[in-house]
């Protein structure tokens, strides 16, 4: 089981520092126009950031129900629930800045000079600002619940 659970944790960082780092590069990547190379790379960064969301989901499921301390004590912990309602609110809140990712990087395959538009810039930029933010409303929440704080 320590092994098993080890194994667990360790993917949990991995994917979480994968999700972290591809999330601020956008953050970055988006105070720059967005030209056919940048639309490009965006799509890029954020194909990593939806594929670690998505095994960091699985491997914290699992971590939940099949890690060394069980899905009895973090069913019961509040701040499990307040981590994953962050977690699905982040997730939404990606949806619209990957679909003008796609857009963009569409548009820029038609149209060599193409530039995005700065107010949809700017907007992309403003949600993903308020992703990075409720990211460390995660990490709050995850050292509450490890500890059974307010469970
Ligand atoms: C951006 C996404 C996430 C980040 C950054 C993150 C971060 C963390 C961190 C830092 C810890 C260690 C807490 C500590 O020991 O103090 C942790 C533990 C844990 N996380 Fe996550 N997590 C994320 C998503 C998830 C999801 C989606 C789930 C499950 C649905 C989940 C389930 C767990 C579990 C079960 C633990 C073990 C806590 C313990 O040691 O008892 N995590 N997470």
């Amino acid at each position: 089981m320590l092994y098993h659970d080890a194994g667990l944790s360790f993917l949990h960082f991995t994917f979480a520092f994968i999700l972290v780092g591809a999330l601020a590069a956008e953050a970055f990547i988006l105070r720059l126009p967005v030209d056919s190379r940048v639309a490009k790379l965006l799509v890029r960064v954020d194909a990593f950031y939806g594929l670690s969301a998505l095994l960091i989901l699985i491997v914290g499921v699992s971590r939940a129900i099949w890690g060394a301390t069980g899905w009895d004590y973090y069913q019961a912990q509040p701040f499990f629930w307040a981590k994953l309602a962050t977690f699905v609110a982040i997730g939404l809140l990606s949806v619209q800045p990957t679909l003008r990712f796609l857009r963009w990087n569409k548009a820029a395959k038609a149209d060599a000079a193409f530039v995005a538009p700065a107010s949809e810039v700017k907007s992309a930029r403003r949600l993903v600002m308020i992703e990075v933010h409720l990211i460390v409303l995660i990490l709050l929440c995850a050292a509450l619940m490890a500890r059974g704080i307010g469970g």
